[in-house]
């Protein structure tokens, strides 16, 4: 029997991923794009046009694709009731990928979406005719702030309380989605990723990196605190002040600007690590993961790497991105540089530094075998997947920078 699909998020950057391995066994798919936010159907083919597929099978696409746009946030995903019946009725599987990613958004904001977006997803699902099968798509970041030890996959709770509002959100969905399974005794499948990275350089159609947030964090601060341009290299044009600084009333203080390679004091630990995944594995392990037989419960997955990435490297990576020189230190500094202020309006992204807890994917491995174990993240795959075209390196910390054009303030 052929089981139709549907999947949520589809214009994400791990939802693009899981669409293109999908599309590898199902001739036709339903996406619930987000409505509001774009020609979905364009930003998908432009995805596939970016990163190589033959033409004829981007051709074929809206002949493969249904678009049905919806908003998470509200109740029936913003359709009429005969609609959200309807769509119901035609779905075997569910594949729920859409969410926000916002690290820096506000509890209200997140639970908006990815709370009473799962809640919206599972009302679907729930009042389908075919019962369809959920996979949910949550983070190994429910973990929360637990900052040692290991994180298993049979665990959820709030002990250690959040990094982040995202963290709790995440969470939270996670809790909806165990009641729902318990109420209407039907399975689902929860994968957890760890941070995706690709190797894929930046490019304007196409979402945006997950560590590029901590990037442009870093970037706006560095300017908000008058160290100038902070690009690595000299930039191809010279910032409007609008978009020097976003979210900042002026794009930044006015007065003298200094150029160089700033030192900044963060909180982390010279033993941590990270786990950071290839987003291209973790869509094709989670695809795998969804052909195996549900034990009935909620089946739940840690989908990250067998290696973590050293905190010392991340922070080369950011250094290399950005002309700053980053001392890890075991406590907040009492008398902050203006740029430490600035940082420290970030706690839940920084945080991540101090990070030294693995995570365990023993049910992964047990089930998929060694097949389930990515190449190696270093340093080379990062900066591929971050670093714009035509752009230099920012040089070796305590090397003084290219010159940049002065920032100029409104
Ligand atoms: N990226 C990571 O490193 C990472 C790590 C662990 C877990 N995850 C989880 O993986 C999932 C996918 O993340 P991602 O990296 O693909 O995020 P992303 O690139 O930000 O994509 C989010 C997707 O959700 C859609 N969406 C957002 N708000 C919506 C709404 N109100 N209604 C309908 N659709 C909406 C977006 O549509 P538009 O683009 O049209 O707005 C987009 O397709 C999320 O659940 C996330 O928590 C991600």
């Amino acid at each position: 029997m052929v089981v139709h699909v549907a999947l949520t998020g589809a214009t994400g950057f791990l939802g693009l991923r899981l669409l293109r391995r999908l599309l590898d066994t199902h001739r036709t798919l339903t996406v619930l794009t987000h409505a509001g936010s774009g020609d979905a159907l364009h930003r998908v083919t432009r995805f596939f046009e970016l990163t190589g597929a033959p033409q004829a099978f981007t051709a074929g696409l809206p002949g493969r694709l249904r678009v049905v746009e919806t908003d998470l946030a509200q109740p029936r995903l913003g359709l009429s009731a005969r609609r959200f019946h309807e769509l119901a009725d035609d779905i075997g599987a569910l594949w729920h990928s859409a969410g926000s990613i916002n690290l820096e958004g506000d509890l209200p904001a997140l639970r908006r979406t990815n709370v009473e977006g799962t809640r919206h997803i599972l009302e679907l699902a729930a009042a389908g005719r075919q019962r369809p099968v959920v996979h949910h798509v949550s983070t190994a970041f429910v973990a929360g702030a637990r900052r040692e030890g290991v994180a298993y996959e049979d665990e959820l709770d709030d002990a250690c309380g959040f990094e982040n509002a995202y963290e709790r959100s995440k969470y939270e969905a996670e809790l909806l989605v165990h009641a729902w399974s318990r109420e209407h005794g039907r399975p689902v499948l929860v994968l957890r990723p760890s941070i995706l990275v690709t190797d894929l350089p930046p490019h304007p159609e196409l979402p945006s990196h997950p560590l590029m947030v901590i990037e442009r964090i870093l970037r706006d601060a560095r300017r908000a605190a008058g160290h100038g341009c902070a690009d690595g290299a000299a930039p191809d044009r010279v910032p409007g002040p609008r978009d020097q600084c976003p979210g900042l009333p002026d794009g930044g203080p006015s007065g003298p600007v200094a150029v160089g390679r700033p030192r900044v004091r963060t909180v982390g630990h010279p033993h941590g690590r990270l786990n950071l995944l290839q987003v291209e594995h973790a869509a094709e392990v989670m695809v795998r993961l969804a052909a195996l037989t549900p034990s009935g419960g909620v089946d739940t997955y840690h989908v990250v790497h067998d290696r973590d990435v050293p905190v010392p490297t991340v922070v080369t990576l950011l250094e290399r991105l950005i002309p700053l020189a980053i001392d890890l230190v075991a406590q907040k500094p009492d008398d902050p540089s203006a740029l430490e202020a600035l940082l420290d309006f970030y706690p839940g992204m920084t945080s991540y530094l101090a990070h030294r807890r693995r995570f365990d994917d023993t049910r992964v491995r047990s089930s998929l075998g060694p097949s389930a174990i990515s190449a190696p993240v270093g340093l080379d795959y990062l900066w591929s997947g971050l670093a714009r075209r035509g752009r230099a390196t920012a040089g070796p910390p305590d090397t003084p920078t290219t010159a940049c054009p002065p920032v100029r303030h409104a």
